[in-house]
């Protein structure tokens, strides 16, 4: 099985790419592939810069990557409850090329933050839309309390509950449960 995980952050030091990172090797068996938004970087989205632009190669890449695997795995930061503008604009973009922008692909959304909630804000946001855009949420989680829950330096999430949680979210890319 070929997944193709990101965090929907364009932070270099994301801790929605550690946690991606990290789920998705959770998967036992399956070709990762780890994307990093900042390599899919677009001027700011408006109809004019559309006009003027048209379809962005790039934006054609990222479909393509998503086209290509067999599952993805997204982890999202959250900005003042809602998607990071670097996530929403790329999203947008592509949107315009295909509003199947998950193409029926399976998914697992996870979140993450420092806070309590864990990004549980745009988490559902995330999950509530995916099926208008074509994509099957198998199951989704958020993580609470990054630093205390990760250890970043091994990149291992330490939280025993929250690991058996997120190893079954990422076992339902499997089950097809
Ligand atoms: C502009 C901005 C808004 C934020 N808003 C929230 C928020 O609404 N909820 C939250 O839990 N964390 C919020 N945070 C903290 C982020 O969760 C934190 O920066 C986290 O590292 C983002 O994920 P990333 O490292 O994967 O980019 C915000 C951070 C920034 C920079």
């Amino acid at each position: 099985m070929k997944l193709l995980a990101f965090a929907a952050s364009n932070s270099k030091k994301s801790i929605n790419k550690q946690l991606a990172t990290y789920a998705a090797s959770l998967l036992a068996g399956a070709e990762v592939e780890i994307l990093d938004l900042n390599d899919y970087e677009l001027p700011l989205f408006s109809v004019d810069k559309e006009a003027e632009l048209g379809q962005p190669a790039l934006a054609h890449a990222f479909l393509q990557k998503i086209g290509a695997a067999d599952a993805l795995l997204i982890s999202f930061a959250e900005h003042n409850g809602s998607y990071s503008a670097a996530y929403k604009n790329l999203f947008d973009w592509c949107s315009r090329i295909t509003g199947k922008v998950f193409q029926g692909k399976p998914m697992v959304l996870l979140a993450t933050s420092p806070g309590g909630r864990g990004g549980a804000s745009v988490l559902a946001a995330a999950v509530n839309s995916a099926p208008f855009f074509a994509g099957t949420v198998k199951a989704s989680l958020a993580i609470p309390s990054f630093n205390s829950n990760f250890d970043q330096a091994a990149g291992v999430l330490t939280n025993a509950d929250l690991q058996q949680q997120l190893q079954a979210a990422v076992n339902s890319l499997r089950d097809g449960a």
